[in-house]
């Protein structure tokens, strides 16, 4: 039987393209977003049969507990998660308002960890699980005007190392992958400039794409990564070395 995959931030971007690799490795994939309408319309577009599209705030605990009943109920437990829905609101940190840290860290760090808790329950019980969450080199590089986003990013790291420590022995691995450059909606506002100085010093002479970074996030998600588990690996083209 398909092994099933939830994904965050499946809408656009990266979460859609790994929602696209994990269905071609016949996942059946739960794809989340703050909106269902967008979410059902990628689900709706995978290839294979039993993919489902789910609305959920993953800032708001209630919504997240509901989205698990949901997905239990409707596709079953569970085999992977994919923590990838994240956002930026990016300023200096004398000009940053409490809400602009607030909501990031709410949704990047917060949901991550709502959704870690809400649905290692059933994988606890079926003693298997994959959890994959998406951080970001910012979490190590640091980056001007975007200290709540790196804060997040390296909150995530963080808590990945703990969730692999408490779930090891239920056969749950925990582990973050944390891309360079990649082309989205989210990257598509920076400056030219930006976007030059990556592809002259990036070994890989290129920005990075969301199949890049699926691949990976693909393997971690199947049986083959069992011995895998609280690390971080970089996808960036050889950018921060
Ligand atoms: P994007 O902005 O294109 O897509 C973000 C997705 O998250 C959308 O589907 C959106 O609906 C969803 N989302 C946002 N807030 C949500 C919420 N509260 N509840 C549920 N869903 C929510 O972003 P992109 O570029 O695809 O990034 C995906 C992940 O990868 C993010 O965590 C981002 O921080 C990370 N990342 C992106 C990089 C890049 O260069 N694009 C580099 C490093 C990390």
């Amino acid at each position: 039987m398909d092994q099933i995959a939830v994904v965050t931030g499946a809408s656009r971007g990266i979460g859609k393209a790994i929602a696209l690799h994990l269905a071609e490795a016949n996942f059946r994939v739960a794809c989340v977003s703050t909106r269902v309408e967008q979410a059902s319309q990628v689900a709706e577009g995978l290839p294979g049969e039993g993919h489902l599209g789910f609305g959920c705030d993953i800032a708001n605990s209630a919504a997240v507990d509901a989205l698990t009943s949901g997905v239990v109920e409707k596709m079953g437990v569970p085999a992977a998660l994919v923590n990838n829905a994240g956002i930026t609101q990016d300023t200096l940190v004398l000009r940053m308002k409490n809400e602009d840290w607030d909501r990031v860290i709410q949704t990047n760090l917060t949901g991550t960890f709502y959704m870690i808790r809400a649905f290692s329950k059933a994988m606890m019980r079926a003693r298997y699980g994959r959890i994959v969450n998406i951080s970001s080199i910012i979490a190590s590089t640091g980056a001007a005007g975007q200290a709540n986003y790196a804060a997040s990013k390296a909150g995530i790291e963080g808590l990945t190392r703990s969730v692999a420590k408490e779930y090891g022995s239920r056969g749950i691995t925990c582990n973050a992958v944390a891309p360079g450059f990649i082309e989205t909606d989210m990257t598509q506002s920076l400056p030219d400039e930006l976007k030059d100085h990556v592809l002259k010093t990036s070994p890989a002479g290129r920005l990075g794409s969301g199949a890049d970074v699926a691949a990976l996030v693909t393997f971690l998600c199947s049986e083959s990564s069992g011995y895998i588990t609280g690390q971080v690996i970089t996808v960036d083209g050889g950018l921060t070395l």
